[in-house]
């Protein structure tokens, strides 16, 4: 494999599914619909049979349990190509983009800021990271599986003594990287410097861990972020994209 198939592994490792199984080197990926990652195949390796033929497999898998056929694919790579081959088309409907740039840095070392990452998960944490303070079983599988850090930040609040929570990250380690997801401040708190803090102090926590570098997936129309990425020292290894069955690519037998 090569250095882009080997980091999609190590992301995919940072995102476990709650249903994951092989199809040769590619995976079937289901988690009740949370997320695109965890809810695609990953295309990456060889299926072990021609493309054509995997993507029947995902096909069956995905009405089998409910959610839309979708594959993960390394943009312009020969599997990307034998996937439109097959009549397949990017799929734009993915709310959350439907390309993403995965980005890679060195661990920046400076000291870490008013953020702390917690070895368990707040109320306050899942409400950011998860849009819910109480999540789902398939949620709470996908964020909470391996060893994870869960960043917050708090700022002072007029109206609780405590302070309130306003922004989040994700970070898990896996192979000697840090993957960081789900960071969120709240709209109110944007442009202070919190999501700065949360990823100095996720630095540190990975370096701790081990880690020596980040990577990161990123929607290629998130301006904002990509902009903080890039004042991080992060630059882009590579692009994946979804794509899903065009007409009659994927006939559905139960329907
Ligand atoms: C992206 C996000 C986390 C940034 O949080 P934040 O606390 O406002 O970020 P910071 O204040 O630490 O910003 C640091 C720098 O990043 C860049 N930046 C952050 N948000 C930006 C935006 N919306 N537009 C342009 N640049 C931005 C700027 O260079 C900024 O420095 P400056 O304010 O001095 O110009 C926040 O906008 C958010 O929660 N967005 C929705 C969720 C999301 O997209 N998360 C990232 C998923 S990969």
């Amino acid at each position: 494999m090569n250095d882009s198939e080997m980091l999609e592994l190590v992301c995919a490792r940072a995102w476990p599914p709650v249903v994951d199984e092989p199809l040769g080197d590619w995976r079937l990926r289901w988690a009740d619909g949370f997320t695109g990652r965890a809810n695609s195949a990953l295309a990456v390796g060889d299926p072990g049979r021609s493309v054509a033929a995997a993507l029947t497999a995902v096909c069956d898998f995905a009405h089998d349990r409910g959610i839309p056929p979708v594959a993960q694919v390394i943009q312009d790579s020969a599997t990307e190509r034998a996937v439109a081959a097959a009549g397949w088309r990017e799929w734009t409907e993915h709310a959350a983009g439907h390309e993403v740039s995965v980005l890679v840095g060195p661990l920046p070392a400076g000291p870490a800021q008013d953020a702390e990452i917690l070895d368990e998960p707040t109320t306050a944490w899942w409400e950011l990271a998860a849009d819910s303070p109480s999540p789902g079983a398939a949620e709470r599988h996908v964020l909470s599986t391996g060893k994870v850090g869960y960043g917050v930040v708090d700022v002072d609040d007029v109206d609780d003594a405590a302070g309130v929570t306003a922004g989040a990250v994700r970070g898990a380690i896996v192979d000697g990287w840090l993957h960081v997801s789900r960071l969120a401040v709240r709209p109110e708190f944007r442009r202070r410097g919190l999501a700065s803090a949360l990823m100095s102090a996720l630095a540190g926590w990975g370096r701790a861990h081990g880690a020596e570098r980040w990577v990161l997936q990123v929607a290629v129309d998130n301006e904002g972020a990509l902009k903080l990425y890039s004042a991080l020292g992060c630059t882009e290894h590579h692009r994946y994209r979804y794509w899903g069955p065009g007409p009659g690519a994927c006939e559905d037998p139960q329907s």
